[in-house]
């Protein structure tokens, strides 16, 4: 399973990425606005490896690695994952502060949610944002991700809740603006 984008390559984690992995996640910039782990070490990229390999083999969707096709570098994280209803999906990302602003993210959620409608049938994808997090509301909104609706999200640690938005997109819109 690849993935490939006018400047990005998307394939499944594997083990020789963790190192890889584990230097972006664990950078609070990216940490601070997502639920991985904090402080995020390769040993916590092998966990995410196995469980994209787990979902891939159960669901035929699951985690993607992101690189960059003109020099393969690992630069962020996207993918999909299951919800309680069926052919529906969640996705998310995150990239390294690296590259933010060059249109990585969109570019990569836009082939996520091709992949998701269009090979895999699914007929609604949502994503969650942090309120403090309009970046990540930006991407989706310019990957035509609407319906901001607000509601409240698990923090980090310690079991309380913090604003944030979830949006969504369905196969129909989807097929509307891919023609
Ligand atoms: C959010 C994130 C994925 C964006 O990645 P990126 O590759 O820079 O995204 P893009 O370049 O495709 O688009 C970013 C958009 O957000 C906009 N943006 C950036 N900072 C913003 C801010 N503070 N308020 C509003 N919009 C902002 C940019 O201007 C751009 O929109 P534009 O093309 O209309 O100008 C990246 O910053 C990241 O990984 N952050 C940490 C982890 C994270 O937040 N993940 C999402 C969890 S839900």
């Amino acid at each position: 399973m690849k993935l490939e984008t006018e400047r990005l390559i998307l394939r499944p984690p594997s083990e020789e990425d963790a190192e890889a992995i584990a230097a972006v996640a664990n950078d609070w910039r990216v940490a601070r606005m997502t639920l991985v782990p904090h402080p995020y070490t390769p040993a916590d990229a092998l966990v995410w490896v196995e469980r994209a390999r787990t979902s891939w083999k159960t669901h035929r969707f699951g985690g993607f690695a992101v690189f960059t096709k003109c020099d393969g570098r690992f630069i962020g994280a996207t993918g999909l994952r299951p919800t309680d209803l069926p052919e529906e999906a969640s996705t998310g990302f995150w990239f390294s502060p690296a590259v933010w602003g060059r249109g990585y993210a969109t570019e990569a959620l836009l082939e996520v949610l091709r992949f998701g409608f269009g090979e895999r049938g699914l007929v609604r994808i949502e994503a969650y944002h942090l309120a403090i997090n309009p970046a990540s509301g930006r991407v989706m909104e310019k990957a035509g991700m609407g319906h901001p609706r607000a509601v409240e999200l698990p923090d980090r640690d310690d079991g309380h809740s913090v604003p944030g938005f979830v949006r969504h997109l369905s196969a129909g819109e989807w097929h509307a603006l891919a023609t």
